[in-house]
């Protein structure tokens, strides 16, 4: 498996990342191929949200994978990804910058108490077996603190300093390469303790809402399949979908 990263589509401006990767996927592109945009009209966030970023400013892109394995075990890749792009994020950080970067489960980025970015897997399967795995990357590189949306920060903001987005994009596809060929291997759990020792909210009381849905309890873990561990009022639960939120519902 060669690093991933090749070939390479770079788009001042398109409706989002997402598309344009699924259509190279369908038309046979190979695992690796990376769409990258300066500007989304149309971004997608998770769970049908939108993901808008002012032109130049953000890593946004795509990236495609083939793994050859059951669409039911693709479960820990999310997590797996948010992890890899933490630590291509943090490879470039001055040594001297002590925050680390957390990940929110399933998948979000968070630097200084607020979201710097998420990331959103679609895939397509046939007879069960993964066909392609679209993973989309979307951090808050330049943004000024005027840009951000409510909870967000940017690393510009964070670290007071101007980024390069091709430098971040190297880094994050680098770290990615290396943790998609252990998720690939059969020594595919030694992520957990590191996506442990980065979990916000780990070892407090949350809840997780679904569409409509709402679960309460401490949040104990996640497991090697990616869902998340609540010890709740009933007993343990394991949770695959949602929004995780620190404390409980407001009465
Ligand atoms: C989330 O936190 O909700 C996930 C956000 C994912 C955004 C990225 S930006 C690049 C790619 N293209 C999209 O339209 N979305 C993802």
């Amino acid at each position: 498996m060669s690093a991933l990263g090749h070939p390479r589509f770079v788009y001042e401006s398109i409706s989002s990342t997402m598309d344009r990767l699924a259509d190279l996927a369908a038309e046979g592109s190979p695992e690796g191929t990376v769409v990258v945009a300066r500007e989304q009209t149309a971004g997608r966030g998770r769970a049908g949200r939108v993901w808008i970023a002012p032109p130049g400013t953000s890593l946004l892109m795509s990236v495609l994978l083939r793994p050859n394995m059951p669409a039911s075990a693709l479960g820990p890749l999310p997590l797996i990804a948010g992890l890899a792009t933490a630590e291509g994020i943090e490879s470039l950080l001055d040594p001297g910058f002590t925050s680390s970067i957390r990940l929110k489960w399933p998948n979000d980025l968070y630097l200084g108490g607020g979201k710097i970015g998420g990331i959103l897997m679609q895939s397509r399967s046939a007879a069960g077996l993964v066909e392609f795995v679209n993973l989309g990357i979307g951090i808050n590189v330049n943004l000024d603190a005027d840009s951000l949306p409510a909870g967000a920060l940017s690393l510009s903001v964070e670290s007071g300093t101007t980024w390069s987005l091709d430098v971040i994009e190297q880094a994050i596809l680098k770290r990615l390469s290396n943790r998609y060929r252990g998720f690939c291997g059969t020594e595919n759990t030694e992520w957990l303790a590191e996506w442990h020792d980065r979990a916000l909210y780990l070892g407090e009381n949350v809840r997780i809402d679904d569409h409509g849905m709402s679960a309460e309890g401490k949040f104990i873990g996640v497991t090697s399949s990616g869902a998340l561990l609540l010890e709740t009022a009933e007993g343990r639960q394991e949770i695959v979908a949602g929004d995780l939120v620190r404390g409980p519902r407001p009465a």
